[in-house]
C-alpha cells in the first residue's frame, strides 16, 4: 500500500537514526581506545536517545506488528539478506578484488542464514529454554553455551558471549 509522506520521513528518520545509534556506539569504542572517556560516555549517551528516537519512529510509523508478525518480517528480512543482498554484495567485493569484505560478507550471509533459522524456530515455537552465545568476530549465534570453535569462522568457544 501507499506511504502517506510522514510515513516514508518516518521510516527515513529510522533508518537515519538506527545508523546513529551504531555509528556512535563505534565512536565510543574508538575514543575509548584513545582515552578520551568523557567523550566516549557522550557518544554512548547520544547513542541511546537515538534509539529511543528510532524506535518511537518505528511504532509511529505502524511497523511494530505482534510477535508472530514481527518474526515473520524477521525471517522475510534476514532470507532476502543472505539469498539476494550479500550473494550479490560479495560477488561485486570479488569483482573489484577486495577478497577481505567479499570472506566477511561470506560469514555474515552464513549467520543471516543462521537467524533466518532460529526465527524460523521461535515461530514454530520450538526455541530451547537457553541463552544464546554471540561469536564476536562474525557474530554467529547459538542456541546455547559454545563447546567448539565458531562454525562460520573458527574464532574459539572461549571467546564467545551470552545476550541471554
Ligand atoms: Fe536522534
Ligand atoms: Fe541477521
Ligand atoms: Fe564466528
Amino acid at each position: 500500500k501507499i506511504m502517506s509522506k510522514t510515513q516514508e520521513n518516518l521510516m527515513a528518520a529510522f533508518a537515519g537514526e538506527s545508523q546513529a545509534n551504531r555509528k556512535y556506539l563505534a565512536y565510543a569504542k574508538q575514543a575509548d581506545k584513545e582515552g578520551l572517556t568523557m567523550v566516549a560516555k557522550l557518544f554512548r549517551a547520544a547513542a541511546e536517545a537515538e534509539t529511543i528516537h528510532a524506535h518511537t519512529h518505528l511504532r509511529n510509523a505502524g511497523k511494530i506488528s505482534d510477535t508472530a508478525a514481527n518474526l515473520q518480517d524477521a525471517i522475510s528480512g534476514e532470507t532476502y539478506e543472505f539469498t539476494k543482498m550479500y550473494p550479490e554484495m560479495i560477488k561485486d567485493a570479488e569483482a573489484e578484488g577486495n577478497n577481505a569484505v567479499a570472506k566477511y560478507m561470506g560469514f555474515v550471509n552464513a549467520v543471516e542464514e543462521v537467524h533466518a533459522k532460529l526465527y524460523q524456530k521461535a515461530a514454530a515455537n520450538e526455541l530451547s529454554n537457553t541463552d544464546f552465545y554471540i561469536c564476536p568476530v562474525c557474530g554467529y549465534t547459538h542456541e546455547g553455551p559454545m563447546t567448539e570453535a565458531c562454525p562460520v569462522c573458527k574464532a574459539p568457544a572461549a571467546n564467545f558471549y551470552t545476550v541471554g
